[in-house]
């Protein structure tokens, strides 16, 4: 049994991950932390789960947590990560980290959209953890930087494209949706009922912090630099992402090429779901579990390439990918506790 702990339980993704933990085959889950509800049980803040945890939110201390845990994931906001996870790989726990502190090989990419890193040593070791394409990396990594949710749905998306050289890495543009629980729990009022509900609009317009996320994988990809316009929509549902992307497909590409393309990338790929020729992801459709689905169409009259993919934010867009990374790491199943199918209900 792998032992792990949360630290951040009382939020979104680590409420997700102590329910995909709790029903893990091949780990326990020994701590859970918290800085607000510290003593409190997780039962008290999530009723849902009364009767079936006992958990009670500790505070987090890296010495405390020595010799109880072999790896921790942060469910944490940015620069509270980067404070925690240099205590955690001291004392020999492994890290999965949440939040962007430890995604980017560029610190300066880092620094230029969050704040001053604390932990460049760290981050300089880090791996990126999408699980799909840095797999041997996450292997032997001390400490993953889990992505960030439209990271994960566009990446999946663009990247095979990309690297058998299909596309043009020029005018790449993703009109991006997601559900309010993307934001987190805290409150705010850009996600209060009544701002939301009934509503839909577009965020950050060219200013969002994972742009510069997306663009250093696409320019690894590329091996030159690469700029996307990402434009992120906020959708009145609780969980669920969807990217349309357009790209322009070079000259003579069919959409067959392109199918052709995915089908093989992902053909070992548990979590990633190829549509049939005109079907297009829903968001019902991926809800509740650690799949990307994806959907293609070659515009006839040109070279206009459309891709869609969707996912749930909090599991392969947080928790899943997160628990998909713990399991590389410590030579589980990949699939293992991840595996359970929804409905779309
Ligand atoms: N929501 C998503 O869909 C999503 C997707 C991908 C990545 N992420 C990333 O995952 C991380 C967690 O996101 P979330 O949506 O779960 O956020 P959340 O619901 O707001 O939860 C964040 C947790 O961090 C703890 N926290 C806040 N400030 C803290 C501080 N100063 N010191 C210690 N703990 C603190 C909070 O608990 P206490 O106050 O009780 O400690 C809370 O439980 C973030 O970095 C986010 O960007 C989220």
């Amino acid at each position: 049994m792998i032992r792990t702990g949360i630290a951040g339980a009382s939020g979104y993704t680590g409420v997700e991950l102590t329910k995909l933990i709790s029903n893990h085959p091949e780990a326990s889950l020994e701590v859970i932390t918290s800085s607000s509800y510290e003593g409190k049980a997780l039962t008290d803040i999530f009723p849902s789960m009364r009767g079936f945890e006992t958990l009670v939110c500790e505070a987090f201390d890296a010495n405390d947590l020595a010799g109880r845990v072999d790896m921790m994931f942060l469910a944490l906001p940015h620069k509270v990560s980067m404070a925690f996870a240099p205590q955690l790989i001291e004392k020999g726990i492994k890290v999965v980290d949440l939040s962007a502190d430890f995604r980017f090989t560029d610190a300066k990419a880092y620094e230029a959209a969050y704040q001053p890193h604390s932990a460049t040593d760290l981050l300089s070791e880090s791996v990126y953890g999408l699980c799909e394409l840095f797999r041997e990396k996450i292997k032997s990594a001390r400490i993953v930087g889990n992505p960030g949710c439209y990271p994960t749905s566009i990446l999946l998306a663009l990247v095979p494209l990309i690297k058998a050289g299909l596309i043009s890495t020029e005018g790449l543009i993703s009109d991006s949706k997601s559900g309010v629980s993307g934001a987190g729990r805290s409150l705010s009022l850009a996600t209060h009922y009544c701002e939301v509900n009934e509503s839909f609009k577009p965020y950050k317009v060219g200013n969002h912090r994972h742009t510069p996320e997306i663009e250093e994988i696409l320019s690894q990809t590329a091996g030159k630099n690469v700029a996307i316009t990402f434009v992120p929509h906020l959708v009145p549902v609780t969980r669920g992402m969807i990217s349309t992307i357009y790209a322009t497909a070079n000259q003579g590409v069919t959409l067959e090429k392109v199918r052709e393309t995915y089908t093989d990338y992902y053909k070992d790929e548990p979590f990633v779901r190829l549509l049939n020729p005109g079907e297009f992801p829903a968001m019902s459709h991926v809800r509740g579990t650690n799949c990307c689905d994806i959907g293609c169409h070659l515009e006839p009259s040109g070279n206009r390439l459309i891709l869609v993919s969707a996912i749930d934010n909090l599991l392969k867009g947080a928790a899943g990918a997160a628990v998909q990374n713990m399991n590389i790491m410590f030579n589980l199943p990949e699939t293992a506790g991840l595996d359970a199918v929804q409905t779309p209900l």
